[in-house]
Formats: C-alpha cells, sequence, structure tokens
C-alpha cells in the first residue's frame, strides 16, 4: 500500500484499518479505527488535514483532498469525516464536513465548506455545492442537491447496518491478505524430480501417389 509523507506529516492509520494496497494516502491525514480505504482511492493531505472517522468507508476510486491556505480561503479548509459514513464508490469530497451515520452515493461530489449533518443519505451521481448545509435525517438527490424527505425507519437503519457490513468486509479482506502473507513466507515446496523428455514425434511419411 501506498502511505507517504509530505513534508513534517505522516499519516496517522488506526492498526485495524484496511487500506488497499492500491489506494493512496499523502500527508496529514488520521484514520481511526475499523475503518477501510478501498482500490484506487486518494486521500492527499498535503495543504490542509484530512480526518477519518471509526468504521468509515471510502469507496473504490473515490478521492479527498482539501483547500489551501489563500486570501480566497484565509486558513484553507480541512475535509473532515465522522465515524460510520459509507463514502460510496468514485466520490470526490472536497474541503467538507461529513457527520456520522451519512451515506454518500457513488459518483457525488461534495464541494468547499459543505456541511452533511449526521445521518444523511445523499443519492448516487449528486453535488453538493459549495457552502451548502444538508439538514440531519433527510434523503437528498441531484445537481445541485435538493432535499427530497425524512428518511424512513428502514433507511435509518440502513446507514447503520452499512457501516458495519463495511467494518465486517475490512475484516474479510485483512485475513485473506494475512492468508496471501504466510503462503508468501511459507517455505518453497521442494522441487518435482524432472519429467522425461517426451519422444519426439515424427512424421509418417506420406503413403505413394497411386496412378
Ligand atoms: C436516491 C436513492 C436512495 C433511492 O431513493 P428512493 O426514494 O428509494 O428512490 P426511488 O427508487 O423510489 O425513486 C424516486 C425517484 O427518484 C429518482 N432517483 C433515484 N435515485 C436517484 C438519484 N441518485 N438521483 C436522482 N434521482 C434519483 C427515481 O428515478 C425516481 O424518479 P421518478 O419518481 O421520476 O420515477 C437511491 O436511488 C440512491 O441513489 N442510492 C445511493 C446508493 C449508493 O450509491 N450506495 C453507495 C454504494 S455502497
Amino acid at each position: 500500500m501506498a502511505i507517504r509523507p509530505f513534508e513534517q506529516h505522516t499519516p496517522q492509520i488506526h492498526a485495524t484499518v484496511y487500506v488497499d494496497d492500491t489506494a493512496l494516502v499523502i500527508g496529514d491525514v488520521e484514520i481511526g479505527e475499523d475503518s477501510s480505504i478501498w482500490p484506487m482511492s486518494v486521500i492527499r493531505g498535503d495543504i490542509q488535514r484530512i480526518r477519518i472517522g471509526a468504521r468509515t468507508s471510502i469507496q473504490d476510486g473515490s478521492v479527498i483532498h482539501v483547500t489551501h491556505d489563500s486570501r480566497f480561503c484565509p486558513g484553507g479548509q480541512p475535509t473532515l469525516i465522522g465515524n460510520d459514513v459509507t463514502v460510496g464508490h468514485k466520490v470526490i469530497l472536497h474541503a467538507c464536513t461529513i457527520e456520522d451515520y451519512c451515506l454518500i452515493g457513488m459518483g457525488s461530489i461534495i464541494m468547499d465548506k459543505a456541511v452533511v449533518r449526521s445521518r444523511v443519505t445523499i443519492g448516487a451521481g449528486s453535488v453538493v455545492p459549495p457552502g451548502k448545509v444538508l439538514e440531519s435525517g433527510f434523503l437528498y438527490v441531484g445537481s445541485p442537491v435538493k432535499q427530497v424527505r425524512p428518511l424512513n425507519e428502514r433507511e435509518l437503519e440502513f446507514l447503520e447496518y452499512s457501516a458495519q457490513n463495511y467494518r465486517r468486509l475490512r475484516e474479510r479482506h485483512l485475513q485473506t491478505i494475512g492468508a496471501d502473507n504466510a503462503a508468501a513466507s511459507a517455505p518453497a515446496p521442494s522441487p518435482k524430480p524432472p519429467r522425461p523428455a517426451p519422444k519426439a514425434r515424427t512424421r509418417r511419411p506420406a503413403p505413394p501417389k497411386r496412378g
């Protein structure tokens, strides 16, 4: 896996986190217990910090970045993600805040200074514009996102289920990697005796032509 420092910052990743070999985590990044970072995700904490809580999944191909300090954004803007958040495949989170137990639908984009309050579902392919605050307990969809309706009991339950599901899947991947590593470090099996060389195959001569 690629976990790289940037200047004085080295990512701080809890020992129970699964970071896929193909993911990239750089700089001022902290990731909490039982979280998972799936293939091809990029988490780049170079010009501001990124914090990811416990039991949160960042799924395949997602990109998380931040905004730097300038007169356009004094102090810069970090990306802060809470506990038990499901970030779907290919999501972009840019200098925004996501509170606990949210589900960010696949392919969504969440822009600078947007805040997603706890227990929100964002439909796949949505765009949350800069600075927008999404109210706790609602479904939002669209580009730009609009509030659709309050989440029902089943959907609220699903937010917890989803976080637990990814926590369990993380465990299975960690076990598989452990098994692979054990297989790689096991003594090589003794070489098999060489097989006898195959007999040379000869073509039969073509029968003489008649007539
Ligand atoms: C939005 C979502 C939660 C479904 O909500 P829902 O209320 O059950 O939606 P329905 O299927 O009843 O559809 C209601 C309407 O919204 C539309 N709709 C559904 N998902 C939509 C989306 N992501 N964006 C825009 N419109 C959407 C439907 O086409 C339907 O439109 P219609 O009334 O004109 O026919 C779901 O479609 C979704 O996007 N889930 C995210 C899944 C995901 O990305 N998970 C992460 C991977 S692990």
